[in-house]
């Protein structure tokens, strides 16, 4: 029986919070895994032409279709998302269009083991502030309630606005720095958020890989 788990991250930043959250998650399954970064992909949302309906199989010849293929033949999934202007990342949404082929008739993506990550900028459940993380948790949510899947659970990870690292976040009248922290805060008082110094997250990781590794044992026995 195959046990693979394939990590999935949206981000293009390199080794971003978002990539390195889903690694860490994939870690403590203790399973067999395979981290995936959608901007290395060529892939195009679903055009909704069901040319898949009869095969099960999407008729756009790009990235998605073999990863579809792995998708389909993993045990389990984490899915790392990201949230440009307070919802879920165009990449990972993407992804997750392209996994309908999978759906007609047979369920394909039904009983599928997942969880996921969401790095947002915006400080989550701060009064004034666009909900991002709730709003891109609930996508996902969404989509794996629609398909059938068992949703392990969400972290939120608090990661960076680009302005910390643009070089000029204490200067331009666009700076999201200030919007989002105050306007006292810079970049130096903000400064860069890594999610590994944040021991509740590194916990709720752990926590979100055994319980995926718990899954995919307790399945592969039934
Ligand atoms: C075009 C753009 C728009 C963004 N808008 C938001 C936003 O509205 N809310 C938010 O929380 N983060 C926003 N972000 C920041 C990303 O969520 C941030 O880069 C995220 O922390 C992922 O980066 P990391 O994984 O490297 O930390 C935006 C980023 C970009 C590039």
């Amino acid at each position: 029986m195959k046990t693979t788990v394939l990590g999935i991250s949206g981000s293009p930043i390199k080794n971003s919070n978002t990539d390195r959250a889903v690694r860490e998650v994939l870690k403590h399954t203790g399973l067999e895994t395979e981290f995936i970064k959608l901007s290395e992909l060529r892939m195009e949302p679903c055009r909704a032409c069901l040319g898949c309906v009869k095969t099960n199989q999407c008729v756009v010849q790009d990235d998605a279709r073999p990863l579809a293929d792995k998708f389909r033949a993993a045990s389990a999934f984490v899915l790392g998302g990201y949230t440009p202007y307070s919802s879920l990342d165009a990449r990972t949404k993407t992804f997750m269009e392209r996994m309908y082929c999978l759906r007609h008739q047979a369920g394909l993506n039904r009983g599928k083991i997942g969880a996921s990550v969401i790095t947002t900028a915006c400080p989550p459940e701060t009064p004034g502030l666009p909900p991002a993380a709730q709003t891109a948790t609930s996508q996902i949510a969404s989509w794996m309630m629609e398909e059938g899947m068992v949703n392990l659970g969400t972290m939120v990870v608090l990661g960076n606005v680009p302005c910390i690292k643009c070089g000029h976040g204490d200067d331009c009248s666009m700076s999201g720095i200030k919007m989002l922290y105050g306007p006292e805060a810079t970049v130096a008082s903000v400064s860069i958020h890594k999610f590994e110094n944040d021991a509740a997250l590194l916990n709720t990781a752990r926590d979100l890989g055994q319980a995926i590794r718990r899954a995919v044992v307790e399945g592969t026995k039934m």
